[in-house]
């Protein structure tokens, strides 16, 4: 390890920490000795459309030609991506949100910071204390850290001002999901008008039920003093968690009854990760405030987002955020050229058909009792029922992955679960083949 690398940034309880990659391309990665990986990591799902996507490529190297900085962080490619991300997102809006049809989009630069400025804005419309899930990962700037359930990311320990914040639990499923995690065609009637709302009445599992329980308690206890929700419609960081539509949509409904803000929290799960361009949509419910980053730059500039109604975005004045990188031209271009490529027709059903079919694969021939879930091209593998929970099981085999060529991401709070996070374009052939050497090390561990 480099000697002038800080203590902090080591990654000792990452079994891949040891590996230095040369290159990348598509799906694949070379390390330093030249070895070829295939990458079901992709960066935590920030290069969706695998490593440098040639049209993205294309993009930067053109945009490098033409225009780098702009003062003031005003140019046309940002109009441009405030457009198409805003009409994104009003697309198919359920009646009664914003009736103009004008979502307006902050845009900033990490995913912790526009964690920070969405708390900001639902601040601004409701000001109190936050809720959150108890799996939580929101980033580990000083504020978003905070909304976060990871006492790593608490820098100030345990006399920060966390005291302020509460949780409510995720449901683990940890024998599998109980039902459906996206709702299809719910957004339009037959006529292809919007539907206010598409109530998900699946059965919800006895954990479902307890944690919405829980979740009441919670806003009753602290009302009204509690006044903003931050979700993640799945767990990214801490574990590749997922839960029912019907759940999400209860817990909303719940949450609205406090007259709670929604914040969606699709930094890592959104555009196109599970499916849907944007999660909350494909469960058929509707947060007040949407954060996206990650993939939004392909991958190769660093962006992030904030999308709302006029007067949620409007709720801080100017003077109050601004960041040097924030919204320049560079990372606008990469973004308008991802968001086109998300668009591809048919690439949704390709993304969830592909899923399925690896952890259909995963699935037949898990031994018990491992079990795998996901939605779209975010899987995981869970080793938590194993005794001991399965973290050391869990960590040979994305060692012993990673000397067959293949990269997994080994997480969840007790590192016993993995996750799979492909290109969105791999090709099934090369999902099967992934299937089978995960199910192959799983047995030779
Ligand atoms: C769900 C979620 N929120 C927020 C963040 C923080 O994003 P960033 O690392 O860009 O600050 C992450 C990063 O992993 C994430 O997965």
């Amino acid at each position: 390890m480099n000697p002038r690398r800080p203590r902090g940034s080591h990654r000792s309880y990452d079994p891949l920490s040891h590996l230095v990659f040369l290159r990348s391309q598509g799906e694949y990665v070379w390390d330093e000795q030249g070895r070829k990986y295939l990458d079901l990591i992709c960066g935590y799902s920030a290069c969706n459309l695998g490593h440098a996507h040639p049209r993205l490529a294309a993009a930067v190297c053109e945009q490098i030609a033409e225009l780098t900085w702009a003062h003031g962080g005003q140019s046309h490619l940002r109009s441009r991506l405030e457009e198409t991300l805003g009409s994104l997102w009003d697309q198919n809006a359920p009646a009664g949100r914003n009736p103009h049809g004008h979502s307006k989009v902050w845009l900033t630069v990490s995913g912790a910071r526009a964690i920070e400025i969405a708390w900001k804005l639902a601040y601004a419309k409701r000001p109190g204390s936050t809720i959150g899930f108890d799996l939580a990962y929101h980033g580990r700037s000083l504020a978003s850290a905070l909304l976060s359930d990871t006492e790593r990311s608490d820098a100030l320990g345990p006399h920060g001002p966390l005291e302020n914040h509460a949780t409510i639990p995720f449901p683990r499923h940890l024998h599998g999901l109980c039902a459906p995690i996206l709702v299809h065609d719910a957004s339009h009637d037959a006529s292809g008008n919007p539907l206010e709302a598409h109530a998900d009445k699946s059965p919800l599992c006895d954990e479902c039920q307890r944690a919405l329980e829980q979740a009441s308690l919670t806003f009753e206890r602290l009302k009204p003093r509690a006044s903003i929700l931050f979700v993640e419609p799945a767990i990214g960081a801490r574990g590749y968690y997922f839960a029912p539509a019907a759940f999400m949509q209860q817990l909303v409904a719940l949450a609205r009854s406090y007259d709670l803000a929604i914040v969606s929290d699709e930094i890592q799960m959104g555009l196109r990760r599970t499916g849907p361009m944007f999660l909350s949509k494909g469960q058929a419910w509707e947060p007040d405030l949407l954060v996206l980053g990650k993939s939004l730059g392909g991958g190769i500039l660093p962006i992030a987002a904030v999308v709302g109604p006029d007067d949620w975005i409007d709720g801080i004045g100017p003077g109050i955020e601004s960041e040097t990188f924030a919204a320049y031209p560079m990372a606008c271009r990469v973004a308008l050229e991802t968001l086109e490529i998300l668009q591809t027709p048919n690439l949704q059903s390709d993304i969830e058909r592909n899923g399925e079919f690896f952890r259909n694969l995963l699935r037949t021939h898990l031994p018990e009792p491992l079990v795998t879930l996901g939605s779209g091209l975010a899987c995981c593998v869970s080793f938590e029922n194993l005794a001991n929970s399965g973290s050391e099981l869990a960590f040979q085999v994305v060692k012993k992955l990673a000397d067959q060529g293949v990269l997994v991401h080994l997480t969840g709070p007790k590192r016993n679960r993995i996750a799979a996070i492909p290109s969105l374009l791999i090709q099934k052939s090369t999902l099967e083949m992934a299937a089978r050497s995960i199910l192959e090390a799983i047995d030779e561990c």
